[in-house]
């Protein structure tokens, strides 16, 4: 008779895993029917034993009476040719082990967990094949802990939030962390290491988020569903990866592309799609100028349309953005948004001659879906929707999930929670049907799913440029690239010009706006001011937006640290041209850059760069614009004032 006692092999283990280079080691340890890890690197403890594990709802812990069936170690080694983004390769080099566990008791249960060890960070998760008493199953927690030490510094926002992800950092001991707090979350340990704990390939499950557990451990938090469970699931099932980026420096933080990598290949023929530069009916409504709802001042007709395609084509874009077209922004529009129609023009708005007109002059529309977080509103017309836009030649279109949670089927959920996730998903999904890219605003964080879905070619999806007018200092884009980056691109509503205007000041210096465009990346980048800002005051200066390119062969970071500045250097796909950019916080800069990274070829620098006596408050305008030749052997000496930055482009000389 089959005995379940002499299949298992073993209650105890204690296997190591190695990144192929060998600096660091994960040991995992089954013991005394529980889980546990602990990293080290350069044998330097990074996360101490840690839990691991997930509860189900009316059963017992899966930890019970477990036994390691099998266990199965292999190598992999690969390079990663990217669609669009930051570099045309990446590495994707890894020792992977798998644990095959079982309980050996009733309801023997089985489970698997899975770990990724590279040679810049950690990853592991929970994988429950089909078994025959559970073919559905509600988690109601995972146990999943970092044992880090908590001394550590820590770069957070807050989550649980009604603005999202749309929070200044704070840096904090990890042993303070009050609350939930987002990945990617981002520290110092006191050894010397810059971790982020982030999550890969996140489907139907709440997020997670980091907080200190009742030991005083950081510890992932799961986001509940409105009914206190984390997720509702069918087997099999996996969990998302569980992420551990490791880097000496902060600036080697921001190589780190696990996330990425921890993705599955596409999903079908994604040849289609392009990355874009655009303008948009936009910022002329944040400054009062127009409105999104109709009337006198009306942003989105067909006549402003068509004029703002004319300017698309002179200032050398490639789309236009056009938001409040559609029915549902009259009165009170976060209130009404449950109304909202996504087929449905305002009289002085038609799409199909705007779409026309576009079409004509080789212009892309970006069209618009702000579904104030009415779920239910938005998915009934979800097809008709997007079918409307595929109709009139609309490849690229803008979402919006204002407000502080979602709304389905009468109950409130956060927008980060498994239904919120579920949500996200089905619209890229349908969208990558209707081959249309996606640039999602109020999103779900990136978790490298845009590998596995390339039409997902951006999200907003943090603190951007709408908050300027107050509630931004330049330290914030300074957090950026060592924290939310890390989770994939922004658009961050870059280009700003109009810096001085009545309703909106923005703490910025000209030439930092245009450094956005390298040091934040954006495979849709938005250059946000009105055309004529642009084109009746800094023609000189626009012509930097008009070159950046929205894909890169290459990205190399050059210096930065947290919250302090970022100076990044990315060579184009298409003529090897390379860009540098950098920002620096309320502190003035000088950086010396060597140009070694080039080939032996001549290049000419295009430089912008902050004025002498430039300021973000006082002299904001101040620019200077240079030009010279250079080669690999030479360096440059770039000033950024208080709150500045600056752009470079090197040009071949052929
Ligand atoms: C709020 C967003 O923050 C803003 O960017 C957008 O334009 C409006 N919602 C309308 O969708
Ligand atoms: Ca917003």
């Amino acid at each position: 008779m089959f005995k379940w006692a002499n299949f298992f092999k073993k209650d105890e283990l204690k296997k190591e895993i190695l990144s192929p280079n060998g600096r660091i080691h994960c040991l995992f340890e089954l013991k005394n029917s529980a889980l546990y890890y602990s990293v080290t690197v350069d044998e330097k403890r990074v996360v101490s034993r840690s839990r691991l594990g997930l509860l189900v709802c009316g059963e017992e812990p899966f930890t019970n009476n477990l036994k390691v069936i099998r266990t199965n170690t292999h190598g992999h080694e690969e390079t990663i040719e990217l669609p669009w983004g930051e570099n045309r390769y990446i590495g994707n080099t890894y020792n992977e082990s798998c644990f095959y566990l079982a309980e050996s008791e009733a309801p023997n249960r089985i489970f698997t967990v899975r770990f990724r060890v590279f040679n810049d960070g950690v990853a592991f998760r929970y994988e429950i094949p089909p078994q025959p008493k559970f073919q559905r199953i509600t988690i109601s927690n995972e146990q999943t802990e970092f044992n880090i030490d908590l001394n550590s510094t820590v770069w957070k926002i807050p989550a649980y939030q009604p603005d999202r992800y749309e929070y200044n950092y704070e840096k904090i001991n990890l042993h303070s962390l009050k609350g939930s707090a987002h990945t990617p979350f981002t520290l110092k340990t006191p050894n010397g290491f810059y971790l982020s704990l982030h999550e890969a390939a996140l489907y139907d499950y709440g997020s997670m988020n980091i907080a200190l557990n009742n030991n005083h451990v950081a510890c992932a938090d799961i986001t509940p569903l409105s009914d206190g469970t984390k997720a509702h699931v069918s087997l099999p099932f996996q969990t998302p990866w569980r992420v551990i980026m490791i880097a000496n420096s902060a600036i080697e933080l921001t190589t780190n592309h696990i996330i990425y990598c921890l993705n599955e290949p596409p999903k079908g023929d994604f040849s289609w799609v392009k990355t874009l530069k655009f303008i948009g009916i936009w910022w002329a409504m944040y400054v009062g100028e127009w409105t999104w709802a109709p009337g006198e001042r009306h942003g989105a007709t067909t006549k402003h349309a068509k004029e703002y395609i004319d300017a698309a084509v002179r200032l050398g874009m490639q789309g236009v953005l056009i938001e409040g077209w559609n029915e549902g922004w009259e009165g009170d529009w976060l209130e009404n948004g449950i109304h909202n129609k996504f087929t449905v023009a305002e009289n002085d708005f038609d799409l199909p001659e705007v779409a026309r007109y576009a079409a004509a002059k080789n212009i892309e529309i970006v069209g618009h879906h702000e579904t104030v977080g009415f779920i239910d509103n938005y998915e009934n017309q979800l097809e008709d929707a997007y079918n409307y836009y595929a109709a009139n030649g609309v490849h690229y279109v803008k979402t919006g999930y204002a407000g502080s949670k979602m709304t389905v089927n009468g109950h409130r959920e956060w927008h980060h929670s498994q239904i919120g996730v579920n949500h996200y998903q089905k619209t890229v999904e349908l969208a990558a049907k209707k081959h249309i890219c996606l640039d999602i605003h109020e999103p779900i964080k990136g978790t490298g799913i845009e590998r596995t879905w390339p039409n997902l070619l951006t999200r907003e999806g943090a603190r951007g440029q709408e908050y300027e007018g107050g509630a931004l200092s330049p330290s914030h884009a300074c957090y950026l690239p060592y924290t939310r980056l890390l989770s994939g691109g922004m658009d961050y509503t870059n280009g700003i010009f109009d810096i001085t205007n009545n309703v909106k000041r923005i703490s910025t210096t000209l030439a930092r706006q245009l450094a956005y465009f390298i040091t934040i990346y954006s495979a849709m980048a938005m250059a946000a001011d009105r055309p004529y800002i642009y084109e009746e005051r800094f023609a000189n200066v626009f012509k930097f937006i008009r070159d950046v390119p929205t894909s890169f062969a290459k990205t190399l970071p050059l210096a930065g640290e947290i919250g302090e500045y970022y100076i990044v250097a990315r060579e184009d796909r298409e003529s090897g041209d390379w860009y540098i950019g950098g920002v620096t916080d309320e502190n003035e800069r000088r950086v010396h850059i060597t140009l070694d990274f080039l080939d032996s070829q001549v290049y000419e620098a295009e430089i912008y760069c902050d004025s002498e006596d430039a300021h973000y408050r006082d002299n904001p305008f101040g620019i200077a614009i240079t030009k010279k030749h250079v080669g690999r052997t030479d360096a440059l000496d770039i000033y950024m004032a208080a709150g500045g930055g600056f752009a470079i482009r090197l040009r071949q000389v052929k």
